[in-house]
């Protein structure tokens, strides 16, 4: 199935594409939709209006990594705050919990036959970000509102498969790892930060170099090489489906198969070592996960660049975690890239997730801190995955809620249903509202909830109301600082939305 942005839809670290829609939200927090008071206050909004400027004038150009790139203002929108967090490459950090994860993953992947790709820019092409991968030019995931774009063709890629074409290109192992900052503008809740970090890995065959052209048993005889593992797996899916999951016209019946099986063992073998380190450093803080193997499951799902396509979800307290994203890869990725003889599969997961229950990591925000309560815990593990331990939390700070409430800009009642939702109401994207949270208040903010919606019976316009949650987590917020914080965000969302503040 595909999600909003149309790759993995469950949503989550993995993808984050499937996300929450505002409505959902609603629903989940049984929150009932009432009307909200008829009150406008015009005065308030005159003074807003004159006191917060509107939209800030975008730079001709911005430096990302020592490179510039020339700014399309009608493209143009990764705030400052954002840029900044290109430079801080947390996956490249030693003993940072991101970067101790990559390493965990890597080590199951080893060189010569994978090689590992750490340092890659985060721009790229619409082409490599979309185009290169097969997502149609209708795709929500090239959306204004959920991707940072510096100009019409260029962006800051929202995963790490924009590099595969490239990477297929220039061939240099059968196999190949990327790990890499990526970018999305999303929600605020715990689980979803603007900045995140995917790993991708790939593994291909060459009908030109294998034993006899025989890819099958080049693939089998390279499965039966992979180690064995004691977790038990639930895969009830045919290796491919012609409905569901459909078996690509290059690729024999056989050759798919192979690849599949070959993916999937390869896949839970990682799973089976990331599971491991997370028991024994739970263990080693006194937290038992009891003497069952691990269960895991293959489902079937759908990603523009595979085929057939699987997720993988570990039972994890209770429930079906997913992991990551997978499959046999489009033969035209190959073709386009000039290998058209290779055949072979890919995935993508997302490392902020992994991590979150390696070193129970609470908050994804945590994740950017600089402060040594958190650095501190996670020093020398590096070098010695043994020291691992989960994360002892902080004094938990108390929260401060604060609500707003504002007319939608527009005539409004157009057909967008959800505030998510895109077009219909003018301008409006709950992302877009997201953002100027994230600018005005940086990491402060703990989440951001619809609580309610309401479309005026007589003028159509719509009406929403969200909740955003002020929480530092280093230290107590004032109710001052949090009501200075909030009357920006009112201000701003005023002056570069065009919303009307009820
Ligand atoms: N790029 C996908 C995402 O961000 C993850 C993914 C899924 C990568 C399947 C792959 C793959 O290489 O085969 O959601």
């Amino acid at each position: 199935m595909i999600g909003p942005r149309g790759m993995a839809c469950a949503g989550g670290l993995l993808a984050r594409v499937g996300s929450r829609s505002a409505i959902s939200r609603v629903v989940r927090q049984n929150s009932p939709l009432r009307p909200l008071p008829a009150t406008v206050t015009a005065p308030a909004v005159r003074c807003w209006r004159a006191q917060y400027s509107t939209k800030p004038e975008p730079p001709k150009e911005v430096t990302i990594n020592s490179k510039t790139y020339p700014v399309d203002p009608e493209w143009f929108n990764v705030s400052s705050t954002i840029l900044n967090l290109t430079s801080r490459k947390l996956h490249l950090q030693k003993d940072h919990p991101v970067s101790i994860t990559r390493q965990i993953i890597e080590s199951v992947f080893p060189s010569p036959t994978y090689l590992a790709y750490n340092n890659l820019d985060p721009v790229v092409s619409t082409h490599e970000n979309f185009d290169s991968l097969g997502f149609p030019p209708n795709h929500p995931g090239r959306a204004k509102t959920d991707t940072y774009y510096i100009n019409g063709t260029t962006l800051l890629r929202t995963h790490t498969s924009a590099h595969e074409a490239e990477l297929f290109k220039a061939s240099k192992s059968p196999g190949y790892l990327i790990s890499a900052d990526v970018y999305r503008r999303d929600e605020i809740d715990k689980s979803h930060y603007p900045v995140f970090h995917q790993m991708e890995g790939a593994r291909v065959w060459d009908r030109n170099t294998v034993p006899n052209g025989d890819v099958v048993s080049a693939v089998y005889k390279d499965l039966e090489a992979l180690p064995k593992h004691d977790m038990i797996i639930e895969d009830p899916n045919p290796p491919f489906h012609p409905d569901r999951n459909p078996l690509q016209p290059s690729h024999s019946a056989e050759e798919a198969e192979a690849v599949g099986k070959h993916l999937k063992r390869s896949l839970e073998l990682m799973v089976a070592e990331i599971f491991k380190r997370v028991k024994e450093s739970h263990a080693r803080a006194g937290i038992q996960h009891g003497s069952e193997p691990l269960k895991v499951r293959w489902v079937e799902a759908y990603f523009p660049f595979t085929s057939p396509s699987w997720e993988l979800e570990v039972w994890y307290q209770d429930g079906w975690l997913e992991i990551l994203g997978c499959g046999v890869s489009q033969q035209h990725i190959l073709r386009d890239a000039g290998v058209a003889s290779q055949i072979g599969w890919a995935f993508g997961l997302g490392l902020e997730r992994i991590a979150m229950l390696l070193f129970q990591i609470p908050d994804i925000r945590l994740f950017w801190s600089r402060d040594e309560r958190f650095l501190g815990q996670f020093r020398g593990v590096e070098g010695d995955w043994g020291k691992m331990r989960p994360f002892v939390g902080f004094s938990r700070h108390p929260a401060c809620y604060k609500d707003v409430s504002f007319w939608l800009p527009g005539h409004g009642g157009g057909g967008a249903g959800a505030a998510g939702g895109r077009g219909g109401e003018g301008e409006w994207h709950e992302n877009d509202l997201m953002e100027v949270v994230r600018d005005v208040c940086g990491d402060v903010v703990e989440d951001v909830v619809m609580m309610d919606s309401f479309t005026h019976p007589k003028t159509g316009r719509r009406s929403v109301c969200y909740r955003v949650n002020y929480r530092s987590l280093e230290r107590t917020l004032t109710n001052e600082e949090a009501n200075g914080l909030h009357e920006r965000v009112k201000g701003e969302m005023v002056g570069r939305l065009g919303v009307e503040i009820r």
